[in-house]
């Protein structure tokens, strides 16, 4: 990964900046969801509420919690409002949008697998993450049908000796790309193609559609665990990319319940 380390800054709700042209991404482990929940559970919207009660497993519906109200943390940081105050809507292939503050061009996105969310924070673009956890035993030739394009299933096809961590790293680009249009996997995701950029192994690729590539984007592979891999695409040349940890602070601490 090509990201600079710095150190972890969930300090205060009010103090974050973003400079241009950087992206923040911000990690919260789940052994963070409990504390986050506690503190942080009363941001959320009735909305957010109603759709944690959909969800049956308490321990799915607290990830849910914790990444929505940790979300409106970072979010009311970075523009200096109260969490609480933050309105959503959705695009029309669930992608969530700001609607108030209308913060021209405030971008996020987030990901999350099983020990791990991640956050994305940028201005003025599109921007998508996602993270996946290895799994042995995943179903590698069956994962991208429908998904991956000819060369993306070629490149699967030939991948030896650990064919399981390319298809994790086609999968997390394809996604963290088609997250940052907004569509998901929704649409014909196989018109796609993501591939190594010009020095492969640096961990930056690039895509194109039905031929003509995409150009001025950032694409980065990202390593964020031993066994989690992750991705991010976003509409800006050349960023800055700021990696940060979620952790405990006494201010966080003090609004535990
Ligand atoms: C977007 C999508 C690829 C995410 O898949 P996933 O691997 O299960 O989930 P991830 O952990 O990577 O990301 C989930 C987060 O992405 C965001 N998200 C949801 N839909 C999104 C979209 N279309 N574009 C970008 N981001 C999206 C949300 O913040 C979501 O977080 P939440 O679960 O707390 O709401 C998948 O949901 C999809 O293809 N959706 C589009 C299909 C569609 O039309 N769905 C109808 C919904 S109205």
């Amino acid at each position: 990964m090509t990201a600079r380390s710095r150190p972890p800054a969930l300090q205060c709700s009010s103090r974050l900046s973003l400079p241009d042209n950087a992206v923040a991404l911000w990690t919260l482990r789940d052994d963070l969801i409990e504390p986050m929940c506690s503190a942080l559970a009363y941001t959320l919207s009735r909305d957010e509420r109603a759709r944690a009660r959909t969800y049956r497993q308490e321990r799915h519906r607290r990830r849910f919690i914790a990444r929505r109200s940790v979300l409106r943390w970072l979010i009311g940081g970075y523009l200096s409002c109260k969490p609480e105050s933050l309105r959503f809507s959705v695009g029309a292939f669930g992608k969530p949008i700001l609607l108030w503050p209308r913060a021209a061009g405030f971008a996020f996105n987030l990901s999350h697998t099983e020990g791990l969310t991640l956050f994305a924070f940028a201005w003025a673009c599109y921007l998508g993450v996602d993270v996946e956890r290895r799994i042995d035993g995943m179903d590698i030739n069956g994962l991208g049908s429908g998904i991956f394009s000819a060369i993306e299933t070629a490149r699967l096809d030939a991948a030896q000796p650990d064919p399981l961590a390319t298809l994790l790293g086609i999968w997390t680009r394809k996604e963290a790309l088609l997250k940052a249009l907004g569509t998901g996997l929704s649409g014909d995701p196989t018109a796609w193609v993501t591939e190594d950029g010009p020095c492969p192994g640096n961990g930056r690729w690039r895509a194109s559609r039905n031929g003509i590539p995409i150009s001025g984007w950032t694409c980065l592979d990202l390593v964020l665990g031993q066994d989690i891999r992750g991705a991010l695409a976003v509409s800006h040349e050349g960023v800055r990319v700021m990696v940060h940890r979620c952790q405990m602070t006494n201010e966080l601490a003090s609004l535990c319940h």
